[in-house]
């Protein structure tokens, strides 16, 4: 898998969509980064230390967030609006997608497939050509309306991966959580990364001190 788009909306967890970002370009895909206008006002204050309620500049945040996490000669920034992208069509074969955060409004516009910009339509794309599509939600407690739009999308063949990180691996920062919830959303692309210790691999897992 070398050709991914990576889709960051305004779900909290900007970190997840940093860690993604730079373990899949040196995982040594080439990445297509849309970011919605919320998800850019999300990374700049969990991420770049903005205050949360001053307006984001996407294009800058977006800068900033491919300088300080991504392989600039890597990643091609696209367009929230941008249609013409091959991201937008069945007829270009590029390869899978990853949303991550993902809003539960993002969420809602591809199980009904009402979506407006290329985030939901490349969602849209993979789904109808039957391509990986994996979701990475966020939301707590979920409404049913959520609930029923989770079902929607996996049923019609995206890996719904909750932002939820696992404990047996004995996480020591929340930097091992992030890699814990992007590994297995890498896992799910298929694309080969070293971000977190698989069950039964290695050294026994020990609790630190
Ligand atoms: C700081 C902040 C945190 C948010 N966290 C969440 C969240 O965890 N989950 C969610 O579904 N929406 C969250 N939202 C609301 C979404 O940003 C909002 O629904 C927005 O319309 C999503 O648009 P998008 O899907 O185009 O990015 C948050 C908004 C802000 C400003």
């Amino acid at each position: 898998m070398n050709r991914v788009f990576l889709g960051v909306t305004g779900a909290s967890g900007a970190p997840y969509a940093a860690r993604a970002l730079e373990a899949l370009c040196e995982a040594g895909c080439d990445v297509g980064l849309c970011v919605s206008q919320s998800g850019a006002h999300v990374v700049a204050h969990e991420l770049l230390g903005r205050g949360p309620r001053r307006p984001a500049d996407p294009d800058e945040v977006v800068g900033e967030l491919v300088q300080r996490h991504g392989h600039a000669e890597r990643v091609e920034v696209l367009g929230l609006d941008d249609m013409t992208s091959p991201f937008a069509s069945g007829s270009s074969l590029r390869s899978a997608a990853l949303i991550v955060p993902c809003s539960g409004s993002t969420l809602g516009a591809i199980a009904c497939g009402t979506g407006h910009n290329l985030i939901h339509r490349c969602a849209d794309v993979m789904l109808k050509e039957r391509r990986r599509l994996v979701l990475v939600p966020r939301e707590t407690p979920l409404s049913p309306i959520y609930l029923d739009n989770l079902a929607t999308v996996a049923r019609a063949g995206a890996v719904v991966l909750p932002a939820s990180p696992g404990f047996y691996t004995l996480p020591q920062t929340v930097d091992d959580m992030v890699d814990f919830v992007v590994g297995k959303a890498l896992d799910a692309l298929g694309v080969s990364h070293r971000l977190l210790r698989r069950w039964g691999e290695g050294a026994p897992l020990e609790s630190a001190p």
